[in-house]
């Protein structure tokens, strides 16, 4: 059974309105590289080497123009889908189920960054027998998010930007699911903001007794707001820096 990649990079960025007016938040620059870069590297890195972007917006044909078929990332080919206006990331995931094709998949918010790497998440979730593996992190900030709340260590439901969130842990946006992910966005209702939302397909899973959860370890950020985005650059120049130093050829 093969996992393949799924990169969600569609919505209007509307939090980062007026950096958005005239480009994906997507092709936003995180330090020396557009924000894109990111997520395809860290699927790369956990050796998933066939990827699907979903977009949408009015910028779709950008990411055509700066990545190709992926040459710079060893790939040889990249595939694309357009999300139409915003359903939310549920149905931006619906989008790749005939690219699934019945096989697994690690799916990752196009604007989440990590330090390290997904790895050995990968092989934890490819030694499950099926269901899903989330990826959760301690965060000081967790309203902002998907936030689990646990009895002992075993996560027993995940609140979506809870206003009294029931555990610092967020779930980042890095999930892997088998081929039920989307027979289960086939039953979800849009929530109070109009969308499909990930959480939900995740307490799906929860409820079917299937989801497993692995603490990332490293830094995580999201950077889809001001604030976000703002520390998503610096962490990732403090990284380049101390990578570039270990290597002896500084930044110019
Ligand atoms: C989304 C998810 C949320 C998750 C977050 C991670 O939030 O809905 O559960 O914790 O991504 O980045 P959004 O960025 O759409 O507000």
């Amino acid at each position: 059974m093969e996992l393949k990649g799924v990169i969600l990079a569609g919505g209007l960025g509307k939090r980062l309105f007026p950096l958005t007016k005239v480009t994906n938040k997507h092709l936003l620059p995180i330090y020396c590289k557009p924000m894109i870069y990111y997520p395809i590297q860290t699927l790369v890195d956990a050796g998933i080497k066939d990827i699907l972007i979903v977009t949408g917006g009015r910028h779709a044909g950008e990411f055509l123009r700066l990545l190709g078929n992926g040459a710079e990332f060893g790939l040889k080919h990249i595939n694309y889908t357009y999300q139409e206006g915003e359903g939310g990331i549920a149905e931006g995931l619906s989008l790749a189920e005939h690219f699934a094709d019945n096989n697994r998949i690690a799916v990752i918010l196009g604007d989440n960054i990590i330090e390290k790497g997904i790895k050995k998440y990968v092989d934890e979730f490819m030694a499950q027998s099926g269901g899903a593996r989330i990826l959760i992190k301690k965060v000081k900030d967790p309203q902002r998010f998907g936030v689990v709340e646990f009895k002992g260590r075993k996560i027993v439901s995940i609140d979506e930007k809870p206003k009294r969130p029931k555990s610092d842990y967020a779930v980042t946006g890095i999930y892997m699911y088998d081929a039920a992910a989307f027979n289960i966005i086939k039953t979800l209702k849009p929530s109070r903001r109009g969308e499909l939302e990930i959480t939900d397909v995740n307490n799906a899973y929860l409820k079917r007794g299937e989801l497993e959860y692995s603490v990332l370890d490293g830094w995580w950020t999201d950077s889809g707001t001001f604030d976000s985005l703002l520390r998503a650059n610096n962490l990732v120049a403090k990284k380049q820096k101390t990578e570039n130093r270990k290597r002896n050829s500084p930044v110019l």
